[in-house]
């Protein structure tokens, strides 16, 4: 959702910054261009759909010299995907790029249109830009300061002056950090925008506003100077190859018994390191699509095995909802990119009301790793497809020892006993991932279909919600999961001769009212795939995967139905990787 890159150096910036948009891809986004700056001149080019568009374009004009660049691919929220509303957007002096959501934007439109100022576009861009113009005299950071305390919303910026040789940065609610290496410097969305240059960064807190010159880097809060610490990430530009794969969601689908083997090495023989979600009287878990799926196992697990009050909710309810918090409660928000607003916005609200928090999230630099009480992180690298897989997979396994944790502190579990099976688990993961070409053929007798529901009971039903979002987001499918037993009060009616239903059956104290389902809707034509621990040939496809200690069992589950969505989307010909309209962060509303 919406990528920063910019650079001020000594090299003329364009190539630098198309990677960088290029490495900004998996963000998701529908058009993007770049402003190109020297001394006097500002050249800007923008294009909609792909970067190959913008590069296509760039390569017709004449590009002028240039040390100073900002570029953006736009993810459409005020106004439409074209070439006047995508950015870099110019008033007056001042061009900028910014990501984010400025909520009081037509306010502010109306009072500048009344002091004289016109817009060309619909967004809440361009009014940021006319009002850090119209407050610009002679300094620019006085200007951006006083634009600040009328903006509301969520903004990073990145912005050039005209006849002014510097680049500025400010943030607030969306990630920014600066780049250093030895002859230049950078501002990004994240590290991955500037990777191939270098790995170390400055993360820019709220309103702090950042003056990039070619030899140095000033950050200033309230006009005072702030000394800030440069961090270093352990990603490096490998990290986001291919390695031969042909789509990122399978090379991340094949790195799960890796990162699964990396999540889980600190707790095998120290169980100490866990939180122990025991001493809480409620717990809310609280996190958006996947990762609230992954919640969904965690609370199942919660309740069932280590008898702890848990509620799920989706962040952007959670947020807005009226929670009564009136026993000791702990939120535990989970997500990958540690950016997604809703979830940020349902951990304030925690933080608010003076309740514990406790993020399992992927990207340690994130608002969420940041500001929550406590972490657990997940080791999945960067993940770079849109539909999540791995971190997906890694959030299971966190919540699934967190329970497991608080099973053993309440005495249900004798002892803290899992090490053999842990060390198992990513030998018997990479099994299931070894079976590619069953799932290939699989998708060949479905792929064509219109609808394809997946059922199943209890903690088989938060396994089926998560295989058919990967389903659907990747191939386009509609696709409904739905708990067995509910089928039958209406959604039954969609059941037509030869409809692949999908059963996931893995829980012993329901398997038998999950079979009852599955004659049901075999006898109404469907064409039945059974996803079991046990073999079951009353069906038209059976896969069987090992049965395992229940708390982990999810984890040999999902990654089926990950490569079927996979085989599918691609025998459809999908865009697998950056599916339409989805964005992997989203970091507005
Ligand atoms: C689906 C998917 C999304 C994310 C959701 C939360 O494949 O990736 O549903 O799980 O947008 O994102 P994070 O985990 O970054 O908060």
């Amino acid at each position: 959702m919406c990528g920063i890159i910019g650079y001020i150096g000594k090299e003329n910036p364009k190539n630098i910054l198309i990677e960088g948009l290029k490495n900004l891809e998996y963000r998701g986004y529908d058009s993007a261009g770049i402003a190109l700056k020297n001394e006097n001149d500002i050249q800007i080019i923008k294009s909609v759909g792909k970067i190959s568009n913008l590069e296509e374009k760039i390569s017709s004009e004449k590009i002028i010299e240039a040390n100073i660049g900002i570029a953006h691919t736009r993810w459409a929220t005020h106004g439409e995907a074209n070439e006047i509303n995508a950015h870099p957007h110019q008033v007056g002096r001042v061009t900028l790029v910014h990501n984010g959501i400025i909520e009081n934007a037509d306010d502010l439109r109306k009072k500048l249109v009344k002091e004289g100022t016109t817009f060309k576009s619909q967004t809440d861009t361009e009014v940021a830009c006319a009002l850090i113009n119209h407050y610009y005299k002679d300094d620019i950071t006085t200007a951006i300061t006083q634009a600040l305390t009328e903006i509301k919303g969520s903004y990073a910026f990145g912005i050039v002056v005209e006849n002014n040789p510097n680049l500025y940065a400010v943030r607030k609610d969306s990630q920014l950090i600066i780049g250093i290496n030895d002859k230049e410097l950078f501002i990004a969305s994240d590290i991955s925008a500037i990777i191939n240059y270098t790995n170390k960064y400055i993360l820019l807190e709220e309103n702090e506003i950042a003056t990039l010159t070619k030899e140095k880097y000033i950050i200033t809060k309230d006009g005072k100077e702030i000394k800030k610490e440069i961090e270093e990430t352990k990603m490096n530009a490998e990290a986001k190859d291919k390695c031969g794969y042909e789509h990122y969601m399978l090379k991340e689908i094949m790195e799960e018994p890796r990162v699964l083997e990396e999540t889980l090495k600190p707790y095998l023989n120290n169980s100490e390191l866990l939180p122990d979600l025991s001493t809480y009287e409620e717990i809310h878990i609280v996190a958006c699509g996947s990762a609230m799926y992954a919640g969904m196992i965690g609370k199942t697990l919660l309740e069932e095995k280590a008898n702890l009050k848990c509620y799920i909710e989706c962040a952007s309810e959670y947020r807005y909802k009226k929670i009564i918090y009136d026993r000791k409660t702990l939120v535990i928000l989970i997500s990958q990119s540690g950016e997604t607003a809703d979830t940020i916005a349902a951990m304030k609200k925690a933080k608010e009301n003076n309740i514990d928090t406790l993020a399992i999230v992927n990207v340690k630099t994130s608002t969420i790793a940041r500001e929550a009480d406590k972490q657990l992180f997940i080791e999945a690298g960067p993940e770079i497809a849109v539909a999540t897989t791995k971190a997906y997979i890694l959030q299971v396994a966190v919540l699934a020892l967190l329970s497991y944790k608080a099973a053993f502190s309440k005495k249900l579990i004798q002892e803290f006993d899992i090490e053999k099976e842990l060390k198992a688990l990513p030998k018997q993961l990479n099994s299931i991932l070894e079976q590619q070409e069953t799932y290939k053929a699989l998708a060949k007798k479905i792929y064509n279909e219109n609808n394809i529901f997946f059922i199943g009971r209890k903690i088989d039903y938060s396994i089926c919600l998560e295989g058919s979002l990967k389903l659907k987001e990747v191939s386009y499918i509609h696709s409904e999961a739905y708990q067995a037993g509910e089928l039958k009060h209406g959604t039954i009616s969609l059941i037509n001769d030869m409809t692949p239903v999908i059963a996931v059956v893995t829980d012993e104290e329901v398997k038998e009212k999950t079979i009852s389902n599955i004659e049901e809707v075999k006898s109404r034509g469907a064409f039945m795939i059974v996803i079991s621990t046990e073999e079951y040939k009353n069906c038209h496809e059976n896969i069987v995967v090992p049965k395992i200690n229940d708390f982990f069992q999810p984890i040999l589950v999902v990654p089926v139905l990950q490569l079927l969505a996979y085989e599918v989307a691609k025998l459809r010909d999908c865009d697998i990787d950056k599916p339409k309209n989805l964005a992997k962060s989203v970091t507005v509303e």
